[in-house]
């Protein structure tokens, strides 16, 4: 698997952030002393978490090197902030040990989200916090035209295995899997307006999350023919406004629940 590139995904970090504030600004947690990002990126959410709960020792985890390298380098490592570097499909937090389990568009990249949240759930004292935020937006032009791309006879093999069309359940199922774990519970979805600005914006946007893993299984030349098809593709299904300005529609899935 190679790596995430940082500066291609803080090219459109606005937006990006939104959702994260969104998401923290639902959690009710007064004084938090253990709080854990999952899939903390370069740690601008993480950082968010800091902000707001100067008294909690904040740690982020991420599988990325790289990503993790930015986060370091933006906020260094200290007594109350830590980065750890470790794939969440086989880390297990401590049972009872967190008091807010924080994650922003990360967990659609893991499976299995019937084991991953229960087993996220248990790393709550009571009274603690999940909150979860993941991309909804798998049925829109944006993933669909990445998809049909992807089933093209000169590379079908290679990719369709990678493709993860609907890796985020409906609202009801993860209510069915954590209500009985929860004390309150709230899931709900959001569609967002982005406005994204410069050439390409969407290709920008997917090129650093959805898109990367595929071209990085192509050679050269097979890597410009699908992101040239797809680029195309995408300012067909996402034409600029008159004032220059593209509009994104994508839909979000929020879940927090509060630990029995
Ligand atoms: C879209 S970024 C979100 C980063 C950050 N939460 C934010 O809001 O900016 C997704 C992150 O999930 C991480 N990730 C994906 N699969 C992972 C796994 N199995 N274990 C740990 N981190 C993972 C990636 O490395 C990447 O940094």
């Amino acid at each position: 698997m190679t790596d995430w590139n940082p500066a291609l995904y803080l090219a459109h970090a606005g937006p990006r952030l939104r959702p994260a504030l969104d998401l923290l600004n639902r959690i009710d947690a007064a004084a938090p002393a253990d709080v854990c990002d999952l899939g903390c990126g370069t740690g601008t959410a993480t950082r968010l978490l800091a902000a707001r709960w100067p008294q909690a020792r904040i740690v982020g985890i991420d599988s990325s090197p790289a990503m993790l390298a930015q986060a370091a380098a933006e906020s260094p490592p200290g007594d109350r902030l830590t980065w750890r570097q470790a794939d969440l499909s086989s880390w297990s937090p401590p049972p009872a040990s967190a008091d807010v389990v924080f994650s922003n568009a990360a967990l659609h990249w893991l499976d299995d989200h019937a084991t991953l949240l229960p087993r996220l759930m248990a790393a709550l004292r009571p009274g603690g916090v999940l909150a979860v935020q993941m991309p909804d937006n798998f049925a829109a032009p944006s993933h669909q035209a990445l998809f049909a791309l992807a089933r093209d006879a000169r590379w079908a093999d290679r990719l369709v295995p990678l493709l993860r069309e609907a890796p985020v359940a409906r609202p009801a199922e993860y209510r069915r899997l954590l209500a009985p774990l929860a004390a309150d519970l709230d899931i709900w979805t959001t569609e967002y307006l982005h406005l994204l600005d410069g050439p390409d914006p969407v290709l920008t946007w997917t090129g650093s999350t959805i898109l990367r893993p595929l071209l990085d299984r192509l050679d050269p030349a097979e890597a410009k023919d699908l992101a040239a098809a797809y680029g195309a593709a995408l300012r067909a299904a996402y034409p600029a406004d008159a004032d220059g300005r593209t509009p994104f529609p994508f839909r979000r899935l929020f879940l927090v629940a509060v630990a029995a």
